[in-house]
């Protein structure tokens, strides 16, 4: 182990990343009562340049008015490349701070723009008062955001999450793209000819590169890893494939664009009863290890490691929060 110790930032339940447009207050009424971990209201790329304004206070009424008890709240403020943002930070935070968890930064390209907004969250803190620290969650989605994305990473304190958002990365990069988030056959290898002269294709993962980056990133700077949007809402079996492929990698959750990709989401990024009771008995053989004084900790006659402990510790811490958040 390094002598560099990684602080963790703030936990919290976040399997599932709800978008919810803010200009639209039904919506957002909706959300506060469905199942997802964390909402994100919108004030940027769901909301059109003349609704911008009446956007920012809806969202202002809904943190006001809607019970969001049990879940994580967040406002996805415009970029800072429009004249938008710092009303959106500054309306916001003096006028709903206290009830708000989390900013959003979209496009973020450099750490320098997450110095800009922690400047301006910093003042307004200190000058309202309020006593709840807001984190932040940075949307990693252009070619100049994955260049810098380990100084973007570690760039505040209150960072607390990189999300992968694969449509506008898809601009960036000009990647061509199919379905937001989704595979192209494109990428695909053929395969040499069998016995008969019959080739496969194989599709490849076209985001791995992308999302293995991003996981890399945040875990080294102790933040949760969060995959984008998938946007084919009609094809609830390939948004669970692109979900699957993101825990596999390391992600904790991943984006919800319409309601019915959450309940999905929920459940992938949970640990299984099975993945639970197994990372439990690998905790009770390391106490009774302990306790009889010998250093080799063994299960079911294997001899288990101190990764797969660490792993089993963070598995059942999980399923704790999980279970107490319902
Ligand atoms: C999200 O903002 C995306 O561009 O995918
Ligand atoms: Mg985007």
């Amino acid at each position: 182990m390094s002598h560099k110790i990684v602080s963790q930032c703030t936990a919290r339940l976040n399997r599932s990343e709800q978008a919810v447009p803010g200009s639209n207050p039904t919506f957002m009424e909706k959300a506060s009562k469905g199942s997802a971990d964390v909402v994100f209201l919108d004030l940027e790329d769901a909301v059109a340049p003349d609704e911008k304004e009446q956007a920012r206070k809806n969202v202002i009424e809904a943190l006001h008015d809607l019970d969001w008890t049990g879940k994580t709240v967040s406002v996805r403020i415009n970029g800072l490349d429009t004249q938008y943002m710092y009303r959106d930070v500054v309306d916001v935070m003096e006028q709903a701070g206290d009830k708000l968890d989390l900013f959003m930064i979209p496009k973020a390209g450099t750490a320098a723009d997450i110095y800009m907004v922690d400047a301006l969250v910093n003042q307004i803190e200190i000058a309202k008062g309020y006593t709840k620290r807001i984190g932040f969650e940075m949307i990693i989605e252009t070619a100049l955001g994955m260049q810098n994305v380990h100084e973007i990473a570690s760039a505040s304190t209150r960072n607390e999450s990189l999300h992968f958002g694969v449509a506008d990365y898809a601009a960036s990069t000009q990647a061509r793209t199919i379905n937001i988030g989704g595979p192209n056959p494109d990428y695909s290898v053929l395969t040499h000819a069998d016995e008969n002269g019959k080739r496969d294709l194989h599709w490849g993962d076209m985001w791995h590169y992308a999302v293995a980056r991003m996981v890399v990133a945040a875990r080294a700077n102790g933040l949760r890893a969060i995959d984008g949007p998938f946007g084919d809402i009609s094809d609830p079996d390939g948004f669970a494939a692109q979900a699957r492929r993101s825990a596999v990698l390391g992600c904790e959750g991943k984006w919800a664009i319409h309601p019915s990709q959450v309940d999905i989401v929920n459940q992938i990024f949970s640990p299984s009863e099975e993945e639970v009771t197994r990372a439990k008995r690998v905790l009770s053989a390391m106490d009774e290890a302990k306790r009889e004084g010998r250093g080799a900790v063994t299960l079911d006659g294997r001899l288990i490691d101190l990764a797969s402990i660490r792993q089993a510790e963070v598995l059942v811490r999980k399923a704790e929060v999980i279970g107490s958040n319902g």
